[in-house]
């Protein structure tokens, strides 16, 4: 129990009060939110974590203690003592969690007085957010940020028993770490102690957690830190959050289910809301084909059509070069959208689809009594007819066609499906449908270092049917590799990890490692695998992604207690910051001034 505070030990929590503590005597201690002084009785409104509730200076109870209630003011910090009474049927606040009731006060100390604070602290504040920031720790009072932190809580919780009821174990890994090899820019830190040397905090754990597998600690799980230098976004910061696991004498399929019954659990518990189990699994090429995104959003439909075959000989040359040039023609039948999308919006999804280097959308308006459109002039009725066919367009709908290189037709029309959703107002917030988005390409060419980069990371295994075409095609290797997704938000992702030197060495060729260069940036962990390697994977999900999909927000800042902002900033402490040039001389560094 809590010692005394200026003579008065709490009894409860705000927001526990109800009907079934009438007559009790409680001790309360919280900040003020609001005042109300109505001559001769004052009302103030009491805030805890647990929320809100009314207390009553009367001074007909008590001259004393109405006297210096006169003096309170907003985000006072108050200890009280009184009785908690029924309130009059004509006074009850439905709204109010505790509006049933109020608290008599018979003694008030007021254990600190408050400036007025930048913003008032209320629910959906709509203070400005980099005010928000700067004063983070009075943002965090607003009860709906207190919902999300506690939610992040429970979140942990249930991972935590999760995975421990399974037989995973919690075990941490170094922060100061050598660069890992996962594709972002790295945060150093300077060694002291050898000059001209650097740690990198960790992009992941893992290698540490193969190296456990390797270990003989079959399952693994650690809910950690990661930290990667690039540019943010909304579901991005430099440092973030991973539920990170790894299993020994796994396939894909065992990582995958016992996923889908963590997640179940953890929806369960949290929102009451039942997922069903397996999740869909769609292979990449599917998800591309069908959705035009590697997340796809499964809310809604809208699915890409492939019209290629159809329009490859037409006279419409933009159509016909695009196919012949390697490129597709793909479209969207925009069901029953004749009506919601005026000329003028065509106009505005054409300019849409540029932001994704399409070079034009065409659409077909389909009536009871015609067609109208840009392009049917140039294709005869039999193309006609397919592209009606193929997209199953009836009256009221509209097709939208791009055509261009593959990557370009699914990027512009995966992003064109996503914006209909939102000007249609089909993504509801409380659907949840996943997905695993399954057999990743292993690799991917990249133009400016002219070689094969690693889609996931150098140890993803390529799915056994083709490891063969390591030598022939390798652009054609599919992995053992997964990802997560929850209403078009990738929420983690991870695979089988290769266990085999020599296709591990094989993998370095293929990347264009001499062996001598995988040596030295993975030896230890080649080193590792020479002494008896357990088949093994596993996975990590984005924490921040996960909490904020569950708390309904649009940004992971809302479930961070502490994040940074674009520019990579913490606007309360105003980190980055420089140093004394003698901290950095003990660190061998000098800073350039540009
Ligand atoms: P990956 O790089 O896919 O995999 O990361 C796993 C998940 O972490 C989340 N995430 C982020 N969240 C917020 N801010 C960021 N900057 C950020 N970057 C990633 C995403 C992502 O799905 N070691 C592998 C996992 C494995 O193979 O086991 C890894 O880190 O939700
Ligand atoms: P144009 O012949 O350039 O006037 O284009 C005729 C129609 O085709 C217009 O509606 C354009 O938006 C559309 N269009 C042009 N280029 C493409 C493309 N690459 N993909 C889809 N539609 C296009």
């Amino acid at each position: 129990m809590a010692e005394s505070i200026q003579g008065l030990k709490r009894t409860h929590m705000c927001a526990e009060l109800s009907l079934e503590n009438v007559g009790q005597e409680v001790v309360l201690m919280g900040w003020v939110q609001k005042r109300r002084d109505l001559g001769g009785v004052i009302f103030v409104d009491l805030r805890d974590r647990t929320g809100i509730v009314q207390i009553v200076f009367d001074a007909k109870i008590s001259n004393k203690v109405f006297e210096k209630a006169e003096s309170i003011r907003n985000e006072y910090v108050l200890a009280v003592m009184g009785s908690v009474v029924k309130r009059d049927p004509e006074t009850v606040n439905p709204k109010l969690k505790t509006g049933e009731i109020e608290v008599k006060i018979t003694e008030l100390r007021i254990l600190s007085k408050a400036e007025t604070p930048p913003f008032y602290i209320e629910e959906d504040s709509d203070a400005n957010e980099q005010i928000r920031l700067k004063y983070r720790y009075l943002d965090l009072r607003r009860p709906d940020m207190q919902q999300n932190i506690i939610l992040r809580h429970k979140v942990t919780k249930i991972a935590r028993d999760y995975f421990d009821a399974n037989g995973f174990l919690e075990i941490e890994t170094p922060m100061l770490t050598k660069s890992t090899p996962e594709g972002a820019r790295d945060y150093l830190v300077p060694s002291r102690v050898h000059p001209g040397e650097f740690y990198a905090l960790p992009q992941s754990p893992q290698l540490y957690k193969q190296l456990l597998m390797l270990a003989g600690m079959d399952r693994y799980f650690q809910i950690v830190k990661c930290f990667r230098d690039e540019d943010l976004r909304a579901d991005r910061q430099p440092e973030f959050t991973q539920i990170d696991l790894e299993m020994s004498f796994v396939d894909v399929e065992d990582i995958l289910s016992i996923n889908e019954e963590f997640i179940a659990k953890l929806f369960k518990e949290t929102l009451g809301v039942e997922i069903e189990t397996p999740f869909l699994r769609l292979p990449y090429q599917e998800a591309m084909d069908r959705f035009g995104s590697d997340k796809p959003d499964m809310r809604f439909g809208f699915e890409l059509v492939d019209l290629s075959d159809i329009v490859v000989n037409s006279g419409f040359k933009v159509f016909a070069d695009a196919v012949t040039k390697g490129g597709s023609v793909r479209a969207i039948n925009a069901k029953n959208c004749k009506e919601k999308f005026s000329r003028r919006d065509l106009d505005g999804l054409v300019d849409f689809v540029k932001i994704y280097k399409a070079k034009g959308m065409a659409w077909i308006v389909v009536t009871e009594d015609e067609l109208k459109s840009p392009i049917t002039k140039f294709f005869n009725d039999e193309e006609i007819k397919a592209i009606l066919d193929r997209t199953g367009a009836q009256p009221g709908d509209i097709i939208m066609i791009v055509a261009d290189k593959n990557e370009i037709v699914y990027d512009a029309l995966g992003h064109l499906r996503l914006e209909l959703a939102k000007r249609l107002d089909m993504l509801k917030k409380d659907a949840y449908k996943f997905v695993w988005v399954t057999e990743f390409p292993l690799l991917e060419y990249d133009e400016e270092e002219k070689r094969y980069v690693a889609k996931h990371h150098p140890f993803t295994s390529p799915m056994d049917q083709d490891i063969a075409l390591l030598d022939t095609d390798p652009s054609k290797v599919r992995a053992k590799a997964y990802d997560i997704v929850l209403n078009g938000v990738e929420i983690g992702g991870g695979s089988i990890r290769i266990y085999n030197t020599e296709l591990q060495q094989k993998m370095f060729e293929t990347l264009g490692f001499s062996k001598e260069e995988a040596w030295e940036r993975f030896g230890f962990l080649m080193e590792a695998f020479k002494y008896g390697t357990p088949p093994h994977g596993g996975m990590a999900y984005g924490l921040d992604r996960l909490v904020m999909l569950i708390a309904g927000k649009d940004s992971i800042r809302d479930v961070i207690a502490f994040p940074k902002v674009q520019n990579a900033s913490e606007l309360m402490t105003n980190a980055p910051s420089t140093v004394d040039l003698k901290q950095l001389k003990e660190l061998h560094i000098k800073v350039e001034n540009e």
